[in-house]
């Protein structure tokens, strides 16, 4: 049988990316799903791809009402609600912290900690009265160390990460479990947005954002290889099912080994740089 057979699903910024992958995956294994984003018309498209058993809902999670209709959506059409992946978000931005615009950091606050904290409050009480459920927060690497994204970026996914365990042991005694999932470098459209691209000509760059990662993280991330977004799906897709029924609290990093420490090449390169320096 699929390993969600029969689950219902919603997956926030489900309109590209990695959320797009989610829901497809999630669909794939029996899930009935429902994708959320602002863009109504990818939206409705991905949905239509997946068949009878998904739906959209137009959502900004940084809309507390959003959120809530969105999981009403849900419940009103399949009864219940077992799976919540908090998975949408922007870019970072890249100011230093003396010249940053406390309206920007405002408004990534209100995206990636106020839109988790909706997703959690509005699933979790469903979750709560069926004594059942999964949420799922789409962390970040930049949320456990500095220096890889925007300040605001890597401050609200720090607090991504802290609120997942604390929303884990609020919610633990009425069976429902939160856990998150930290990507490491995923080329999706994120990054052009970043730059200022149009949403969906970003979405197109995908390919082109991988090859300009390779230098960079072949001194950075100890498994060679890109993160695609077929591994934060896999990853999600055991948190979201019955396989990891005693985890929760937790976040699983699907960065290859980036925030484990460096590659053994980069140190070995600096021994030997050190060694001559000081054998001169
Ligand atoms: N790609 C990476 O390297 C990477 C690394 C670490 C973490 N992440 C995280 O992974 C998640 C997905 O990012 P991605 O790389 O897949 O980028 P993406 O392709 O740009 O997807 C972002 C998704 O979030 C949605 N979104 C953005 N703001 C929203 C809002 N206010 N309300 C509702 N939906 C919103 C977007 O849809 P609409 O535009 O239709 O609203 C889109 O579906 C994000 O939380 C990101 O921070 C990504």
């Amino acid at each position: 049988m699929k390993s969600l057979h029969g689950k219902v699903a919603v997956v926030t910024g489900a309109t590209s990316g990695i959320g797009a992958r989610i829901a497809e995956v999630f669909a794939a294994e029996g899930a009935h799903v429902v994708l959320a984003g602002r863009r109504e018309h990818e939206g409705h498209q991905r949905a239509a791809a997946l068949g009878e058993s998904a739906t959209f809902v137009r959502c900004d999670v940084s809309v507390e009402a959003d959120v809530e209709a969105l999981v009403g959506h849900a419940v009103e059409r399949y009864g219940r609600l077992d799976i919540m992946v908090n998975n949408a978000g922007g870019p970072g931005n890249m100011a230093s912290v003396t010249d940053f615009d406390s309206a920007v950091f405002t408004r990534t606050l209100a995206v990636h900690v106020a839109g988790v904290m909706h997703g959690i409050k509005h699933a979790g009480r469903q979750m709560v009265a069926q004594r059942s459920g999964s949420i799922i927060n789409v962390a970040s690497l930049a949320g456990k160390i500095a220096g890889w994204s925007g300040l605001d970026y890597s401050t609200a996914k720090a607090a991504a990460l802290h609120l997942t365990r604390c929303a884990a042991v609020d919610l633990g005694e009425h069976e429902v479990r939160v856990n998150s999932v930290s990507p490491g470098f995923v080329p999706t459209g994120i990054f052009a947005k970043g730059s200022g691209a149009d949403a969906s000509a970003a979405d197109a760059t995908a390919m082109s954002v991988a090859e300009a990662f390779k230098p960079m993280l072949d001194s950075s991330q100890p498994l060679p290889g890109t993160v695609r977004t077929d591994d934060i799906a896999a990853a999600v897709l055991w948190l979201a099912g019955d396989a990891s029924r005693l985890v929760t609290g937790q976040d699983l990093a699907v960065d290859g080994g980036m925030t484990a420490g460096r590659p053994a090449a980069s140190s070995r390169a600096e021994r030997t740089r050190m060694r001559d320096l000081l054998s001169s």
